[in-house]
């Protein structure tokens, strides 16, 4: 029995120097300590033994199974070890092409909203913000709307509550509130949503304007015109004409309108969808800041001369991409967005 438990140990102990991976070494327990294994099958035997000799026997065959317990123990931490170093130099592949993430977008009235303020940002302009509701005073009294003016109905109001709240009309009251809390020399550029009761192909209930204006001693009309010819050439094209017309706004005096040459037909077809044969766009409002405007807020009427200017950027959107309905802005259709 000796010879062969000795047996049994010398061709374990062999086994178990060869290496093998973690299943291979598993695969030895099972075959020299399991139920079934060598070693149990010659324990079996230990009656056969000799009374005299079975103490012997019995301590041997204990030695062997714990020696090779201990080789399958430290057989099993190199495999593992080498497990873990051949993972870690596994190469990394900089060939594979890489996944693509999927990466939003402005929205196309955001990106022209950004391009317009970008334009007056490079001239100095300041970005300035105020709030989507507004009251009575800043929305019209302080900008020269008297009370009772048929202006006031021309802007298709919404009010709050019928009280003294409105949604505001336009950005221009941002003017009012930056000259209340701002001494002159100002240029400031006021990028917003306004709100009106108005709704169909041109029209939304909420859009957005861009308003503009500059204030300091001695600003002319040439400085007007001369801003906004630049900053419509810088988003229209160098060459595109600008021209000026006479309107009427209560927070300016005088007024103007201001055009740009029709970029799809260059002013050249009777029949053009975009300029309707008239080769004009009309692109924004402008004017010389009235001086009840300054008064108003508290500035020298006699010395302080200003401009501002305001446009659509739905209507400037729209003609830039030749878009013919200002709902699909706003009805989160992907197939839409994706185009720009
Ligand atoms: N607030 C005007 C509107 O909503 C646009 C406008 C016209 C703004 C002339 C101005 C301006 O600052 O000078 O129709």
């Amino acid at each position: 029995m000796k010879d062969a438990l000795e047996q049994i140990r010398s061709e374990a102990l062999a086994d178990l120097a060869g290496g093998g991976d973690e299943a291979a070494i598993e695969a030895l327990r099972v075959r020299y300590l399991g139920r079934k294994g060598e070693l149990t099958t010659v324990m079996r035997h230990m009656r056969e033994v000799a009374a005299a000799e079975r103490p012997a026997m019995g301590a041997l065959l204990n030695q062997i199974k714990d020696e090779i317990e201990a080789r399958i123990g430290d057989a099993l931490a190199a495999a593992r070890g080498r497990a873990r170093a051949a993972r870690a130099t596994q190469s990394i592949d900089v060939t594979e092409p890489g996944r693509r993430p999927a990466l939003g977008r402005l929205h196309p009235l955001m990106q022209t909203m950004d391009d317009v303020v970008d334009v007056f940002r490079g001239l100095g302009f300041s970005v300035a913000e105020g709030p989507d509701i507004e009251d009575d005073y800043h929305n019209f009294e302080a900008l020269n709307f008297p009370a009772d003016h048929p202006a006031r109905d021309m802007q298709d109001t919404l009010f709050i509550d019928g009280g003294d709240l409105v949604m505001r009309t336009h950005t221009s009251p941002v003017q009012i509130r930056v000259m209340e809390t701002q001494p002159p020399p100002l240029r400031v550029i006021v990028p917003g949503a306004v709100y009106r009761h108005d709704s169909d192909t041109t029209h939304s209930p909420m859009f957005h304007q861009v308003e503009g204006f500059m204030v300091d001693k001695r600003v002319t009309f040439g400085d007007l015109k001369g801003v906004l010819t630049y900053a419509l050439q810088r988003l229209f094209g160098a060459d595109r004409p600008v021209r000026l017309r006479p309107s009427f706004f209560p927070f300016t005096e005088p007024s103007a309108e201001v055009d740009i040459g029709c970029f799809a037909c260059g002013g050249r077809e009777r029949t053009c969808r975009i300029c309707k044969g008239s080769g004009w766009l009309e692109i924004l409002g402008a004017g010389m800041i009235d001086p009840n405007v300054f008064r108003a807020v508290g500035y020298d009427a006699e010395e302080m001369s200003g401009f501002a200017f305001g446009m659509g950027i739905e209507r400037m959107a729209m003609l830039r991409h030749q878009i013919d309905d200002i709902r699909l802005f706003f009805a989160n259709d992907v197939r839409f967005l994706r185009q720009f």
